[in-house]
């Protein structure tokens, strides 16, 4: 107990965050002191720093200056910067060993370790329609690359984080004949892949889904069809206010293929 130094946050820490990323710190603290006297398979451990890391994982080492996580800056005032043990746990003993899989923890197998600072996201996982995280059958790492300058995969373009949902969804990739505009601003324009409270994690369950992008404001589109009272749908030239009563945009019959279409320019099909 008396070898654990409690993780020192640092000036930069500290300047670097606002009050929600300290609060996240605090709760990062935690859970590292936790990880630290918890892990039975690690007796004994003690922080060793990210420079002995180095030594063996400059594949990780190397991309870390930039990474998201490397901001932590937790540091033990005895060894330095300890990014990677805040979330592999103290690796004295995994070093000592020049490796092993039983003295570190990998937070591949499980969300946990996540959660320790991301706490907002357990609950996001728990929401009726998400995906399988904690069943333990998608993981964090499948849409996250937290190794690299960015914990979002890929560079910030959607279009690469597209290609991350995409490897699974191969039926929304395309490409089709008629492609849905909305899906170059992203997939998470219509869906939190955290969670939702909305079936298919949607963001809206209604119309409004699609309104936030297809309504113009009532009056230009109106005028120039000349219809009164219309809360008008951009490009299109159809009135929907009857349609919008009866049911989702894309319920049977209307846009049922909102990814794409590879017959209707509509996307009705
Ligand atoms: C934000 C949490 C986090 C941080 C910080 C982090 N890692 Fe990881 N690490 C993971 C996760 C999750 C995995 C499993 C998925 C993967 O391989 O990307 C992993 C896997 C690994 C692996 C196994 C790779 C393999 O191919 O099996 C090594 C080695 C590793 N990390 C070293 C490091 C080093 C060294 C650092 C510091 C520079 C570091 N990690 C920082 C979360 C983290
Ligand atoms: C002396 C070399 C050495 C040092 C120092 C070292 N490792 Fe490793 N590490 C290895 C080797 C070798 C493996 C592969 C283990 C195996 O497959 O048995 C490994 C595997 C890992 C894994 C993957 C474990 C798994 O479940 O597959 C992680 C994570 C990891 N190291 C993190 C770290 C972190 C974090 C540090 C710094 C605290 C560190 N290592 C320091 C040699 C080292
Ligand atoms: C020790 C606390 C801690 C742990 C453990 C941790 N994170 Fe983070 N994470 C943070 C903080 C603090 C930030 C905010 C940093 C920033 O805004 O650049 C962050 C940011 C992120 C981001 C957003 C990155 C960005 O560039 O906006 C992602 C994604 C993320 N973490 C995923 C993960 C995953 C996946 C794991 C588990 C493998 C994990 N984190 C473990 C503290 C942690
Ligand atoms: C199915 C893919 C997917 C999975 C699984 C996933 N994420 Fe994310 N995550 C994303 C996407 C996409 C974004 C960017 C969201 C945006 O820009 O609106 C994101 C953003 C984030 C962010 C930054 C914004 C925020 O919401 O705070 C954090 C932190 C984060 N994820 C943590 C996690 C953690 C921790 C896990 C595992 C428990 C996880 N994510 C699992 C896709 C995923
Ligand atoms: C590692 C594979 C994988 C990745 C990457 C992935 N998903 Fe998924 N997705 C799944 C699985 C598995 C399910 C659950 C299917 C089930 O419950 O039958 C799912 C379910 C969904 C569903 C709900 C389907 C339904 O029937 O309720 C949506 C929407 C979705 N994912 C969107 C996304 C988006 C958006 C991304 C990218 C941010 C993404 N997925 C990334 C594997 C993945
Ligand atoms: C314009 C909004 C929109 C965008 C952008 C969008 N989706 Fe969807 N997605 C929907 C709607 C609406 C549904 C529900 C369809 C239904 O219930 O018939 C859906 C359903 C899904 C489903 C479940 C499919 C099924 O058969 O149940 C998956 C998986 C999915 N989307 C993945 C993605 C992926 C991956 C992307 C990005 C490439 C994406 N979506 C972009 C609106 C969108
Ligand atoms: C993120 C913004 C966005 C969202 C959300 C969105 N769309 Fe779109 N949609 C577009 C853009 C951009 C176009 C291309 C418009 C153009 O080319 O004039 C488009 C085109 C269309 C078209 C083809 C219209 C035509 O005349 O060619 C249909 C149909 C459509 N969207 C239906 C929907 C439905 C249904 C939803 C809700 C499930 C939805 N959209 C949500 C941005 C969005």
């Amino acid at each position: 107990m008396t070898m654990i130094t409690r993780p020192r946050l640092t000036k930069t820490t500290l300047l670097f965050g606002g009050t929600v990323l300290w609060g996240l710190l605090l709760i990062g603290c935690v859970g590292i002191n936790r990880s630290i006297l918890a892990p039975a398979k690690v007796p004994g451990a003690d922080y060793v720093g990210t420079k002995e890391c180095a030594q063996c994982h400059s594949d990780q080492t190397d991309h870390f200056k930039n990474a998201s996580h490397d901001k932590l800056a937790i540091a033990d005032p005895k060894v330095g910067a300890t990014g990677c043990e805040a979330c592999h746990g103290p690796g004295s003993l995994h070093a000592k060993a020049g490796g092993g899989i039983n003295n570190i923890v990998n937070p591949k197998k499980s969300p946990e370790t996540c959660f320790a600072c991301h706490v907002d996201k357990r609950g996001q996982f728990s929401l009726p329609s998400a995906h399988p995280v904690l069943a333990g059958k998608v993981s964090c790492v499948d849409c996250h690359e937290v190794h690299g300058s960015d914990a979002i995969q890929g560079p910030a373009a959607l279009e690469s984080m597209n290609e991350t949902c995409t490897k699974c969804h191969t039926a929304q990739k395309g490409p089709f004949v008629f492609e849905h505009s909305a899906l170059k601003e992203g997939c998470v324009s219509c869906h939190s892949p955290h969670g939702s409270v909305n079936q298919k994690m949607l963001v809206a369950r209604d119309a409004n889904l699609c309104l936030r992008c297809h309504l113009e404001s009532p009056g230009k589109l109106a005028a120039d069809l000349g219809q009164i009272n219309a809360n008008a749908i951009a490009h299109t030239n159809a009135n929907h206010n009857s349609r919008l009563m009866s049911g989702n945009c894309w319920s049977s019959g209307c846009h049922e293929a909102v990814h794409g279409s590879n017959t209707s320019n509509f996307l009705r099909y």
